[in-house]
């Protein structure tokens, strides 16, 4: 079983939309899937699904002696899919204690599934962030914004230093220096992971030694949602370079996904995208996230090697052109339907050139550099 853990820090990014999204495209494929809730207090999956009212789920279970957890996980209308709702009735339940989610995590990890996937709560709360550390391999996503790009690293950053916290416990010198971080009211943001890695190393080899092995594990996947423009993809590389530098971390690019207006329609409509329009830009690209999960499911997570990881992110590059190309044939649907008038057409299509021709410079002048570096490369 694989627990897909989907986070952002910020709210409004697409964390739901992908987790709904993707539990049904993994479910059409035959994968037994278990969607859970978890962004307790803002539970809003049960809409996103389509589910209708907001059927009894984990705050009932944590609140309610007679509720068992097996009750609250529920069939939904997609074959091989099962949903537990959240449940934002229950007051408080965004700060469950340590307890209740040390029970909630152990029955997660009992569910019998193929894939569990977990939409989580915005911000960086210990229970968010020891959900995430559910999995080694679960998603972030970003929109292009700069405050949402941002969080993605602050929120990696966070978890990053949840796992030191934890993995350092009982009385050490490690553990002071650790504490005495914390203690800084902005420790933290200062604090240049690497740089403590080392020294945590030289306080306490024995323990570092057990951090380093799940470290080695912790391989977060990244999804840039609410793209206008394929150009927008390069920003996820500044992500990774950042978590390369400052965290020490490599992540995988699974995909960009376009802004589309169809998913306000599909919203409406209560019916997740993928069902609504399965051919729209939105689920296509939900799609191909699906494959490489199932793909990188078959595979040993640690063999993805460096040039996988660099492939990665040209192939998001290549989609994201190909998107664009997919979404102005849409634009010209929409001209001869009469939703556009020629004047906003001609005004997009220009827009559009003129960052074609822009990417086009941008493309030669990487070539350029590529082709200098590799001769030089061979005179060496
Ligand atoms: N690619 C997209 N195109 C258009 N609207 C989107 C897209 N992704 C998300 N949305 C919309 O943005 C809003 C926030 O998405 P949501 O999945 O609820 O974010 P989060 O769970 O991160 O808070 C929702 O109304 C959703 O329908
Ligand atoms: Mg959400």
């Amino acid at each position: 079983m694989q627990i897909i853990p989907i986070a952002g820090g910020k709210g409004g990014v697409g964390k739901s939309l992908l987790s709904v999204n993707l539990s049904i495209a993994l479910a059409q494929s035959g994968k037994k899937v278990v969607l859970a809730d978890l962004d307790l207090g803002g539970s809003n999956l049960h809409m996103m699904l389509g589910s209708g009212k907001n059927a009894s789920g984990i705050g009932s279970w944590l609140t309610r002696t007679d509720v068992e957890f097996e009750d609250i996980i529920i069939d939904s209308e997609y074959p091989n899919l099962r949903f537990i709702p959240g449940d934002a009735e229950i007051p408080g339940l965004a700060n469950i204690t340590a307890g209740q989610k040390r029970s909630l995590i152990k029955k997660i990890y009992s569910l019998e599934a193929d894939f569990v996937v977990l939409d989580l709560g915005a911000g960086t709360s210990f229970n968010t962030l020891d959900f995430f550390l559910t999995s080694g391999c679960g998603i972030i996503v970003t929109s292009p914004a700069l405050t949402a790009t941002l969080n993605a690293y602050l929120f990696l950053k966070n978890v990053i230093f949840r796992m030191i916290t934890t993995s350092f416990r009982g009385k050490s010198p490690a553990k002071e220096y650790i504490d005495k971080l914390a203690a800084k009211g902005d420790g933290l943001q200062r604090v240049y992971i690497p740089g403590l890695l080392e020294k945590l190393e030289e306080l306490d080899p024995k323990k570092f030694a057990d951090f380093e092995k799940k470290f080695f594990k912790f391989k977060p996947m990244l999804v840039m949602n609410m793209i206008d423009n394929p150009k927008d993809s390069v920003k996820a590389e500044k992500i990774k370079r950042s978590c390369e530098q400052y965290l020490g971390i490599e992540m995988e690019y699974l995909g960009v996904i376009f802004r589309d207006h169809l998913q306000d329609v599909a919203l409406n409509s209560r019916l997740p995208i993928i069902k609504y329009k399965p051919e729209s830009v939105i689920s296509m690209a939900v799609y191909r996230i699906t494959d490489r999960i199932i793909q990188k499911s078959l595979e040993d997570n640690n063999m993805l090697d460096i040039q996988t990881l660099e492939e990665t992110y040209q192939n998001a590059e290549m989609e994201a052109e190909m998107d664009f190309d997919y979404k102005q044939q849409d634009l010209e649907a929409m001209f001869h339907s009469g939703a556009l008038t020629k004047g906003e057409l001609i005004e997009t299509v220009k827009s559009q050139q003129f960052e074609i021709s822009a990417l086009k410079k941008e493309n030669n002048l990487l070539k350029h550099k590529l082709l200098k570096a590799s001769q030089q490369g061979f005179k060496l």
